[in-house]
């Protein structure tokens, strides 16, 4: 049965939204990025959600979407850096999707997070000490729920596609000229 949705996953800064847009230009497929998407059905930001309604409503929102997207054909997803904590959400990427793992090391995750208030759970924890501990605590969930998994640590998006592109060369849906893709990434 091909595979349909293609989900990056992977802790807060691993690169998912940038390698979300450089994929959704060398497939062609269409293209999620679920913090976006809730924002956007919301009408309110992840840290107002977080502070307003609470982090459980947030997953339950995150729940939903998971479901909503698992009936999409040709597709690929940018996922919370939670997502995969639930397993009835693994259980739905996992029915028609492929599981991609970004990795980073905390002192880079660091670098690229720094600057930015939108991730409430870093919001009060903003060290390398602390994210860290979370990725450690989070690192059994994510790596039983991965396909396979790519290091982000001093790589280039081009680098990261290809080989996120050999990988899915083994997937019958998934087939691409290399050449093509090459050509493509200048452009994102
Ligand atoms: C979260 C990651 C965030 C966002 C929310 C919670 C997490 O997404 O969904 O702040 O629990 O790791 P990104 O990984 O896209 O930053």
């Amino acid at each position: 049965m091909p595979k349909k949705q293609i989900y990056l996953t992977g802790f807060m800064g691993t690169g998912k939204s940038t390698i979300l847009n450089c994929l959704h230009e060398l497939c062609g497929y269409q293209k999620v990025e679920m913090d976006e998407q809730i924002v956007l059905e919301q009408g309110m930001s992840i840290s107002d959600i977080f502070a307003e309604k609470g982090e459980e409503c947030f997953r339950n929102m995150e729940s939903e979407l998971v479901k909503r997207i698992s009936a999409m054909d040709n597709v690929v997803v940018s996922c919370g850096g939670g997502t995969v904590m639930r397993q009835c959400n693994v259980d739905e990427m996992k029915k028609n999707g492929i599981i991609v793992l970004l990795t980073a090391e905390p002192q880079t995750i660091y670098e690229r997070v720094k600057n930015s208030h939108n991730r409430p759970l870093l919001e009060k924890n903003m060290n390398p000490e602390y994210i860290a501990s979370l990725m450690e605590a989070r690192r059994q969930k994510y790596e039983a729920a991965a396909d396979f998994v790519v290091k982000t640590d001093n790589r280039t998006a081009e680098e990261i596609c290809l080989e996120i592109n050999k990988h899915l060369e083994t997937y019958d849906n998934s087939k691409k000229d290399v050449k093509l893709m090459l050509k493509k990434l200048k452009n994102c």
